[in-house]
C-alpha cells in the first residue's frame, strides 16, 4: 500500500471528508457526547469538551497509522467523523470507522463516507477493507451491508465497552475484487 503523507480530501459531491479544524470542536462534541456513540464506540464516557479539543488537535494532521477526518455537508459544517486505519500493512488491509451527529443520522451520510473510504483504499493499493461493529449496533451493521461488505462472523464477547458492558463483535470485510465498478459509481 502507498499510505498517504497528508490527509486526503475526498468528496462525492454531497459530503466531503477533510482534515479536522478547530472550528469543528463543538460539532465533534455533539457527535461523540451522545448515548449511541458512547454505547457503540470506544470514545471516552462521559465525553467532555476537552476530549473533543484533544481529538481535533491530535488528528488535525496525523496520518500514521491512520487518519480521522471530518465529514462535512455543503456548508462545510461537520456532520460526523470517520477514519481509515492500517489493519495489516503487509497484507494490504485497511479498516474504517465512523460516527454521525445525531441531527444528521438516517440520511445516508455514514454510507457515503464509508464508500469514499473504501474506494480510497483501492486507490492506495489495499486489497481488503475491514469494518467491525458491536452486534447490537443495527445502524452500523446496515451501513456495512449497504456498502457491499460481507458479514464474516461474530467474535463472542470480544470487547469490553463503556459502562463495563461486554459486546460481541461482528466482523465485515470487502475485497477489491468485490467492487467492480467502484462503490461510489452506483
Ligand atoms: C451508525 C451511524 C454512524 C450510522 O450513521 P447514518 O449516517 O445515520 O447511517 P446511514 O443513514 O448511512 O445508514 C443507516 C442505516 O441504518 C439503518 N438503521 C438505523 N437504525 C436502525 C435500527 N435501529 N435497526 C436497523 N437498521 C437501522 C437505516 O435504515 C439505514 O439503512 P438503510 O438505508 O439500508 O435503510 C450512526 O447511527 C452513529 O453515529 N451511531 C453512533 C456511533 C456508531 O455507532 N458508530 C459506528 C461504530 S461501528
Amino acid at each position: 500500500m502507498e499510505w498517504p503523507r497528508h490527509i486526503p480530501t475526498l468528496t462525492d459531491g454531497v459530503i466531503t471528508l477533510r482534515a479536522l479544524e478547530p472550528s469543528d470542536i463543538d460539532d465533534v462534541l455533539e457527535t461523540a457526547a451522545d448515548p449511541a456513540s458512547e454505547a457503540f464506540t470506544t470514545v471516552p464516557s462521559p465525553y467532555t469538551r476537552q476530549d473533543a479539543v484533544e481529538f481535533v488537535e491530535t488528528n488535525a494532521a496525523k496520518v500514521w497509522p491512520g487518519f480521522e477526518v471530518a465529514i462535512t455537508d455543503s456548508d462545510d459544517r461537520l456532520v460526523g467523523t470517520c477514519g481509515l486505519r492500517i489493519r495489516d500493512e503487509d497484507s494490504g488491509v485497511t479498516e474504517v470507522g465512523y460516527m454521525v451527529a445525531p441531527r444528521a443520522r438516517g440520511q445516508g451520510i455514514a454510507t457515503r463516507a464509508t464508500r469514499l473510504l473504501v474506494d480510497y483504499s483501492w486507490t492506495i493499493g489495499a486489497a481488503r477493507v475491514a469494518l467491525d461493529a458491536f452486534a447490537g449496533n443495527a445502524a452500523s451493521r446496515a451501513v456495512a451491508l449497504r456498502c457491499g461488505f460481507v458479514e464474516e462472523g461474530t467474535l463472542r464477547s470480544a470487547h469490553l465497552g463503556n459502562g463495563d458492558i461486554r459486546h460481541d463483535v461482528v466482523v465485515h470485510g470487502i475485497l477489491r475484487t468485490d467492487t467492480d465498478p467502484p462503490t461510489t459509481a452506483g
